[in-house]
């Protein structure tokens, strides 16, 4: 079957209640376009875990700050139709903002999961996971679907969307997909396409910081903020400014305490011309 776009809500909700009739189930795999081979992996995914698999395409405003990039955020729907046509991809929900926001983004009712939010990419982000957690609940309305798919790379807001549903009770299942990286390490990204030649060849730094800094913690080392410090450091030597780079509790995002097992360590810096995050876990004995 080829892929089928469909703009409407209700034109959305009507086909899926077919598949849903049969006892087919469905996997949505929401993104912002502009698909790379990160987004292909997320769709082969997405056929694992269900029959009928629906992206969406969906810039979302409310997720962007005023001093963001949404009107330069690239949008290449043709290669994308292709390239989810190449992964047997069933459906694309591409809305309109008037479909998804048809009072406005100021009057829009919003979700708003605290303290997870504020840190992190929240903390020079404000508002952004709001604007995440909004949306998303919208496309979990609109699709229904048994299961989602969200890559790992954004480690803090498929954390986010996790609590979010856990909280709203939702039935929705949440994956997490792995990261799809570059041959040198650096995790795909649609904004990698603002990284200039020149800061190319270096601009793996973060992944490199972040699998020592997972080694570090393996072999032993505890002091955290000592290790953080030092990955900046790196960072910083390497060309680039640190945003945050933080070893945290993988599940709440709060600093990682002694106890805990279960970690995450999240990184940011700036480039020129963009922002990119990465992320590793790493699970310590006690
Ligand atoms: O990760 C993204 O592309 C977006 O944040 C998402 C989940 C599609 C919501 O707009």
């Amino acid at each position: 079957m080829a892929l089928q776009v469909i703009r409407g809500i209700s034109q959305l909700r009507s086909v899926l209640d077919k598949h849903r009739q049969t006892g087919e189930r469905i996997v949505c795999v929401p993104t912002m376009g502009n698909l790379h081979e990160g987004h292909m992996a997320l769709i082969q995914l997405a056929h694992k875990h269900g029959e009928v698999v629906v992206a969406t395409i969906f810039v979302n405003p409310l997720q962007f700050g005023l001093n963001e990039d949404w009107d330069q955020y690239p949008r290449t729907f043709d290669s994308d139709v292709d390239k989810l046509n190449s992964v047997n991809c069933h459906y694309l929900f591409f809305p309109t903002d008037e479909e998804m926001y048809p009072f406005g983004m100021d009057n829009q009712t919003r979700v708003f999961c605290p303290t997870m939010t504020d840190v992190l990419c929240g903390a020079s982000r404000p508002g952004h996971f709001e604007g995440v957690t909004t949306v998303v609940t919208k496309l979990f309305h609109i699709a229904d679907p048994d299961v989602a798919i969200f890559g790992e790379k954004d480690w803090q807001q498929l954390a986010v969307i996790r609590r979010m549903v856990a909280d709203l009770c939702m039935r929705v299942k949440i994956v997490g997909a792995p990261i799809a990286r570059d041959h040198d390490g650096l995790a795909l990204s649609s904004r990698n396409a603002f990284i200039s030649e020149d800061e190319r060849p270096r601009a793996n730094q973060l992944n490199k910081s972040l699998n020592w800094a997972r080694e570090q913690i393996l072999s032993g080392n505890k002091d955290y903020g000592r290790i953080e410090a030092q990955a900046k450091q790196q960072i910083l030597d390497a060309g680039f400014r640190p945003d945050y780079f933080s070893v945290c509790n993988a599940q709440n995002l709060a600093p990682a305490l002694d106890e805990d097992t279960d970690l995450a360590i999240l990184g940011a810096l700036f480039t020129e011309g963009a922002r990119l995050i990465d992320n590793v876990q790493l699970k310590i004995e006690r």
